[in-house]
């Protein structure tokens, strides 16, 4: 049998548009990095030990719903489908679904290309028969998906909750553009985070064991890298809580003395204090849930949760092209 090698695409994030992103919201009166710089090779990491912690149930419960309503969704879906996973990272969560789903192809898309190349080489091997390609891009900037991509019965797959990152708004424009790249018979599988206690929340981004803060303040390191910023990490202090006005979890990163960041062509104070606003995690009730993918031109078919109604995992078919 000959060997199957997983097709390798990557998109070098162009290096001046990052910069000119960067100093930008560092420079905004409410200074942000956007959530996707977490993800260097240790934050990626950072981000598998995150899914460990026993405060951190999005990861878990999730896996739970796939393991006890596994052949559910596999008759929702149906076998032959072009996998497109959003946000691959070690790709643990599709793998989970390949004996359920029987896709033809695999497409693995994540910003940390490494990362990503190692954990779909090791998949190859698993499963050689499965077609699989690693995309490494920003698909928040696009979702243009190039020809080694079958048209056929794409299943886009959004597990952990990652659409919280954006905006209710920017989340139905994402999806809608998902569901532009499918042709026939084309679907989501959306893993959604459900609203539920604060206290449950706050833990859950603000661990015991300062995990998730490692993972905040690593971004620090990665944006020094990026464009030769002084960032010292002991400077900062992570916070992460609900806000429960905005149906969200934020991160922040919070400047512990009056500070002064500099990087080529570039500079910006803080005070004590002040922070920098690093992610948001919206999370939804169910109902809401539903309408953002109806909005997004998908049909809602399936919805499933676990005993708590913590986690949702819904299957929505691709409404044809108005
Ligand atoms: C990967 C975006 C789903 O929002 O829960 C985990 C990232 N941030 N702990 C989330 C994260 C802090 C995670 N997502």
């Amino acid at each position: 049998m000959p060997i199957s090698r997983p097709t390798e695409v990557r998109h070098p994030l162009a290096n001046a548009s990052i910069a000119a992103e960067l100093a930008a919201g560092l420079c905004a009166p409410a200074a942000a990095i956007a959530p996707k710089f977490l993800y260097d090779a240790l934050g990626s990491k950072l981000f598998e030990a995150i899914c460990e912690l026993p405060e951190y149930y999005p990861t878990r419960t999730e896996a739970a719903i796939v393991a006890c309503h596994g052949a559910e969704i596999a008759r929702a879906v149906g076998p032959g489908a072009t996998l497109i996973d959003l946000g691959a990272g070690n790709c643990a969560k599709a793998a989970t679904l390949f004996p359920l789903l029987h896709p033809a192809q695999y497409v693995a898309i994540d910003i940390s290309y490494d990362f990503l190349h190692e954990a779909i080489d090791r998949l190859q091997q698993r499963f050689p028969h499965i077609e699989m390609t690693a995309l490494g891009l920003d698909f928040s900037a696009g979702l243009d998906l190039p020809g080694v991509v079958r048209p056929e019965k794409r299943l886009f797959f959004y597990p952990g909750s990652s659409i919280g990152n954006f905006t209710p708004v920017e989340a139905r424009a994402f999806l809608r553009r998902a569901r532009d790249q499918c042709d026939t018979d084309g679907g989501l599988l959306i893993g959604i985070d459900l609203v539920k206690d604060s206290a449950t929340l706050d833990a859950a981004y603000d661990d015991e064991l300062g995990v998730t803060a490692a993972f905040n303040l690593n971004i620090l390191r990665h944006v020094n890298r990026l464009i030769g910023a002084d960032f010292q990490v002991a400077q900062w202090r992570h916070r992460g809580f609900y806000n429960a006005d905005e149906g969200r979890v934020e991160m922040h990163l919070e400047a512990r003395a009056a500070l002064t960041v500099s990087w080529p062509g570039g500079a910006r104070s803080f005070r004590a204090g002040e922070r920098i606003h690093t992610e948001n995690s919206y999370k939804y009730r169910q109902a809401a849930a539903l309408g953002l993918l109806e909005q997004a031109g998908f049909a809602a078919a399936k919805v499933w949760t676990d005993p708590d109604s913590w986690f949702a995992l819904i299957y929505a078919r691709a409404l044809p092209l108005a």
